[in-house]
């Protein structure tokens, strides 16, 4: 596992971004002022309403309220994951993103000039495509539209052992290339290569940006095998990469779902009928590490399966896969096609509607799990239920801990007519893996039936957020962080006795300002984005957000910093009025002790004198 990117190197980006060239590469922007304005890509509308702020490194909406900075752009735009909007920007930049922690080396730099050769290759098969009427032929047959072949960039690799060795190994260095990325293979008993892909259609599987890392070669009509892959390269690893997913990010649409589906076809076909969020994986059962990619993006996956032996055996090995990333808030599903269909001929024969139709039937993971269990065994009687409990404890046990677990605990329990209670016993008192037990630290494993508390604090913080905004002291607190967050320069005009003064407060978002000026203190930042990306993951991070698009009053950095500099005043009087009031009640209802009685004297001095 590599570690997470340092969040300096984060704000540097975002800092150094040209947010105007990021989004106006993808958005026509117009000049207004010292912003910019568009038609807002997250919403229809006709007169433009979202604005672009350099200054800022910020863009706002105030049509639908969508914002951000370069990061969330691209995440929102190209809906790429967090990682893959740092690595994305630093790839702009021509920089490697640095790894906290983590003994794992950072990846080695790929060779740039492998990508160029893929795309130039991948050319050469659309091209034969075009060119050979057989081939050509083929993909009308399998129904494929000319906007499809496009968009896809679907080729043909004709059919000769040196087309692409001919063409694109003419030196010794290009032939070291053209074998790197799987294109040619050495021969076994002479000297020489050969072309792997011959007299096959081929879809080019792309990353995260969109460049050729790999292929799929189908014959065309009969043959063995059907498909053939590239091999593992530097470029590509095939438990990652989900083919399909750079088209589906391609979609302004908001992405609502990823379909996972069987084949490549199958991916082609959906988008071409207006499915556009369907995926495959390569060859392989769809690993943890492919859903992980996926969540990252989005909440909902629907594995799509064929409804044959071979889709229910691959259904039941993708269920076993998706355990481990199975928690709250997520949604997994299964749907189940009618035998002897797969989603490429069932697309053709009734459309997006009816298809998409077919999703709510789609079962929920909880669900199919119960179905596939109790289908196998016969739990009317107690031998049944208590290998029904055998087989669901080592499926169980790779579910993360937490609220998921404990409700699909719930659900099985209730399958075989057990309380939950009686279900955990059970479990508990059966042999298990003594390994795991010896060790209860051990992630996964923690005992069934503790629930961790996760929600409480975030919800409390919550509360004393929105209570900031809701007027007096609280919004003196609110426009003090708004400035601040602005203008995070300013920070360096506030005294270090001024932010320690603030500690002690007790007021709804004092905290945060606090912290803030704590954080910027020790390393200042230049842009509202750069604080942004410092609070991204914060409980208050989205709440910053906000306040970052809401309308500003401080007009530049010198009235803002009059604004925060007069606000930490009032909230430090305030403050110590308070005490006093408190103090002073104190002495009259029982007397106060020595120490109080000197605090009070404390404060009354400085109350007269708030120098
Ligand atoms: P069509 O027959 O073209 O409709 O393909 P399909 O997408 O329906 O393929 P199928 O359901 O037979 O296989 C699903 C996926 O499994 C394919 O898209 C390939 O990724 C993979 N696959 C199928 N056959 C082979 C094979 O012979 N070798 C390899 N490596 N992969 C295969
Ligand atoms: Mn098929």
């Amino acid at each position: 596992m590599s570690g997470s990117i340092p969040k300096p190197f984060i704000e540097d980006l975002v800092g150094r971004t040209d947010l105007v060239e990021l989004i106006g590469s993808r958005v026509p922007l117009k000049k207004a002022g010292r912003e910019f304005r568009a038609c807002c890509p997250f919403h229809n509308e006709k007169t433009p309403s979202f604005w672009v702020s350099p200054d800022k490194g910020f863009y706002h909406c105030f049509g639908c309220g969508a914002h951000g900075t370069a990061i969330g752009f691209l995440m929102s735009y190209d809906h790429m994951s967090f990682v893959e909007a740092v690595e994305e920007l630093a790839h702009r930049m021509g920089l490697d993103v640095p790894r906290e922690g983590g003994n794992a080396p950072a990846a080695p730099r790929v060779d740039e000039s492998l990508y160029a050769l893929m795309a130039r290759v991948a050319g050469f098969y659309q091209e034969q495509l075009s060119r050979d009427a057989r081939a050509a032929s083929y993909a009308r047959k399998r129904g494929l539209t000319p906007q499809t072949l496009q968009t896809f960039g679907i080729g043909y690799a004709p059919d000769d052992w040196s087309e692409v060795l001919k063409r694109f190994g003419a030196s010794d260095a290009s032939r070291e290339k053209l074998s790197a990325i799987g294109l040619i293979i050495a021969r076994e008993k002479s000297d020489g290569w050969y072309d792997r892909f011959r007299d096959r259609l081929m879809f080019p599987i792309r990353d995260v940006r969109g460049r050729v890392i790999a292929f799929g070669g189908r014959v065309l009509d009969q043959g063995e095998p059907k498909y053939l892959n590239s091999p593992e390269t530097e470029l590509f690893h095939k438990g990652r990469e989900l083919y399909g997913l750079y088209e589906v990010r391609q979609n302004r649409a908001p992405l609502r779902r990823l379909m996972i589906v069987e084949g490549y076809m199958d991916v082609v076909r959906l988008h071409q009928a207006g499915i556009t969020y369907a995926v495959a994986t390569l060859g392989t059962s769809t690993t943890p590490e492919h859903l992980r990619r996926a969540f990252r993006l989005i909440s909902e996956i629907v594995f799509c399966f064929d409804g044959d032996r071979a889709g229910r055996d691959a259904a039941w090995r993708a269920l076993q896969n998706a355990l481990p990333e199975a928690k709250a808030g997520r949604e997994l599903k299964f749907l189940f096609l009618p035998d002897g269909e797969d989603p490429d001929t069932l697309v053709g024969k009734e459309g997006r509607e009816r298809f998409e139709a077919r999703l709510n039937d789609a079962l929920p993971l909880s669900e199919y799990l119960v179905t596939h269990l109790s289908t196998a065994i016969d739990i009317r009687h107690a031998d049944g239920k208590a290998r029904f409990v055998a087989e669901a404890r080592p499926l169980l046990e790779r579910v993360p801990a937490g609220p998921y677990r404990e409700l699909l605990l719930e659900r099985l329990a209730q399958a075989i007519n057990l309380s939950g209670e009686r279900f955990v016993a059970i479990l508990s008192a059966m042999p298990g893996d003594s390994n795991r037990r010896a060790n209860p630290a051990n992630g996964n494993s923690e005992s069934f039936g503790a629930q961790p508390d996760t929600s409480s604090r975030t919800a409390a913080q919550q509360r004393r957020i929105t209570a900031a905004r809701s007027g007096g002291r609280g919004s003196l607190v609110r426009q003090a962080v708004q400035n601040l967050l602005l203008f995070p320069a300013i920070a360096a005009q506030i005294s270090q006795r001024d932010v320690e003064a603030l500690a002690g407060i007790e007021e709804p978002g004092a905290d945060l300002l606090h912290e803030m000026l704590v954080s910027l203190h020790e390393e200042p930042a230049t842009s509202t984005a750069q604080v942004l990306e410092r609070w991204r993951d914060h409980p208050a991070g989205a709440r910053l957000a906000a306040l970052a698009a809401a309308e500003s009053i401080a007009p530049n950095a010198e009235a803002a910093s009059n604004e925060l500099r007069n606000a930490l005043q009032r909230l430090a009087r305030a403050t110590t009025a308070a005490e006093i009031d408190a103090l002073l009640a104190k002495d009259q209802a029982g007397g106060l002790d020595a120490a109080e009685r000197e605090r009070l004297k404390q404060l009354l001095t400085q109350s007269r004198d708030p120098a």
